[in-house]
């Protein structure tokens, strides 16, 4: 039975960082699923938001803006907090060796949608990789990191209500427990609960739905961010095509036609993304359009080339040139902005739990994530996670290692075919598209929950813990996380930041409180998890 100080769940930016900083504690094994090098952070190309003193900008600027994104649900104190830790993270990720861009001898600042000021710190248009991959080489060199890319976390270990492991699925296909003081949860968001995504195949909501069985508080998963631009591309998984293009002065136009985003908001192509997303689909469902047009081409050819050399790339192997014409984009699912709830230290409500990064809610982005937040937000509450917890081992009388135990592996017997899986898996896609997408009924809600409320029943129906294999977890992981997506939609009855009800289109006076998580039903299967 492996046993470590410190098991992290997840290799993007939260993760790695986190164990680096813990990597000074003790022990720690990180456990990714898709391979060392998968993570929606590693996808990430617009960049890291931050107030350098490079240009006229203030944290309170980057704050206001922030707290304006956030439609009403950020969390003042803790925006404030996490914004002006930002600097020290931006120096950290240099320290590690992180080149983001430079011109004249600072620092190349770009601009997105909702900032008031040019405050995005970048590496070209793969800042994500840069980050991810120097912090990946850094954990390596590490003789304390553990590195395992093929450990599927299927479920938590708690005793007496404290968590101590997690369950875990080799490459032979055997579930095995793995033990520590603390399980950092850094798995990332829920991306493939939906049929057009900007995230990868592994972003299957798997540390929402570990917590929320093993009964942690989650909040504000409906708020769900859906990106404005990815390239229409039919049969293709979606391509991104980074805010920072319209930072850069590209425009939205209608195919053949004319722009159209200020006539929903001032700021046009950089209002918040949810304005420009939703400015993108009423154009589209009203005109029976597959898509709109983005054009850059009005930029200078060698700015394009030079500032976005992976997007122009794959744009050229697809079909366009970026130089010369605009591309076909429609907006897809990209970032959760709800999570596991988290104090400032990252402990969830399960001693021993804690949560960092897009899997986390930490009151930062509201109803609304502000572009380029997510990455620093994953180095900061890695910080202070890791701060807190070597507070806590000098108290020392707290976090003992858990001493290894035989356990009985809590393995369910009947278990839905492959071929069952990938068409319920793709089913679900579909219909949280259609339902609890971007504009969402009542009715389209109400009828989606009972849906998922039905396949998970009749799929999963035995409240046990370890599936066979990974891909029937993630499944139930899905359908678990579409029925926290869509409760939590239905039960809010306004439209506030990423969250559209088209029943109830304006925000409510009184803001719900977050946390009323009681319309989320009770999970089938918790006290499984308790070892013997
Ligand atoms: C982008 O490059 O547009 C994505 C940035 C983000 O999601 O913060």
């Amino acid at each position: 039975m492996p046993v470590f100080d410190f098991l992290v769940i997840g290799t993007g930016a939260a993760g790695l960082s986190c164990a680096l900083e813990l990597a000074e504690l003790g022990e720690v094994a990180v456990l990714g699923k898709g391979g060392l090098s998968e993570s929606a952070s590693d996808w990430a190309q617009g960049g890291i938001a931050a107030v350098t003193g490079d240009i006229p900008d203030s944290i309170e600027a980057h704050v206001a803006d922030t707290l304006d994104a956030g439609a009403g649900l950020c969390h003042r104190d803790r925006v404030q907090q996490i914004l002006g830790a930002a600097p020290a993270a931006i120096g950290r990720l240099i320290q590690w060796g992180v080149p983001f861009d430079r011109e004249d001898g600072r620092w190349h600042l770009t601009r997105e949608g909702g900032h008031s000021a040019r405050r995005v710190l970048h590496q070209a248009d793969h800042t994500g990789q840069a980050i991810t991959r120097t912090l990946l080489r850094q954990a390596s060199l590490h003789s304390r990191i553990h590195l395992f890319g093929q450990a599927f976390a299927g479920d938590l270990i708690l005793r007496e209500g404290s968590c101590q492991g997690v369950w875990a699925l080799d490459t032979d296909g055997q579930w095995e427990a793995w033990v520590a003081r603390a399980v950092i949860l850094a798995s990332g968001g829920l991306g493939q609960l939906y049929l057009h995504t900007s995230n990868p195949r592994g972003a299957t909501g798997d540390g929402m739905a570990l917590a929320y069985r093993a009964g942690a508080q989650l909040a504000g998963l409906e708020f769900v961010q859906f990106h404005p631009t990815t390239l229409y591309d039919p049969g293709q998984p979606a391509f991104l095509l980074s805010e920072a293009l319209r930072g850069e002065g590209a425009i939205l136009r209608l195919p053949g036609g004319g722009r159209f985003v200020e006539r929903y908001d001032p700021r046009a192509e950089l209002a918040p993304r949810d304005i420009v997303t939703r400015a993108i689909q009423r154009e589209m469902m009203a005109k029976g359009l597959s898509h709109v047009e983005l054009d850059i081409s009005g930029q200078p050819a060698e700015k394009i080339r030079s500032h976005f050399p992976g997007i122009y790339a794959h744009c050229l192997a697809r079909g366009y040139d970026l130089t010369r014409s605009p591309v076909p984009v429609v907006p897809a699912a990209h970032y959760s902005c709800g999570g596991i709830v988290t104090d400032m230290n990252g402990e969830t409500t399960i001693p021993s739990l804690y949560a960092v990064g897009e899997v986390a809610w930490t009151g930062l982005h509201g109803a609304n994530r502000l572009a380029s937040n997510s990455l620093l937000e994953c180095i900061v509450m890695a910080h202070f996670t890791a701060r807190n917890i070597a507070r806590k081992l000098a108290g020392r009388s707290r976090m003992p290692r858990p001493r290894p135990r035989r356990q009985d592996i809590p393995r369910c017997s009947q278990v839905p075919d492959t071929w069952t899986v990938t068409e319920t898996r793709h089913r679900l896609q579909a219909g949280m598209w259609e339902d609890v997408g971007i504009l969402r009924s009542p009715s389209g809600m109400a009828s989606a929950l009972g849906r998922w409320e039905q396949w998970l029943k009749a799929l999963f129906p035995e409240p046990c813990s370890l599936l066979p294999d990974q891909e029937a977890s993630e499944l139930r992981n899905l359908l678990q996380t579409a029925i926290l997506v869509t409760a939590g939609a239905l039960h809010r009855q306004e439209s506030r930041g990423c969250h559209y009800d088209t029943a109830f289109p304006h925000p409510r006076t009184e803001p719900l409180d977050l946390f009323q998580s009681r319309q989320w039903p009770e999970p089938q299967s918790r006290a499984v998890l308790a070892l013997a």
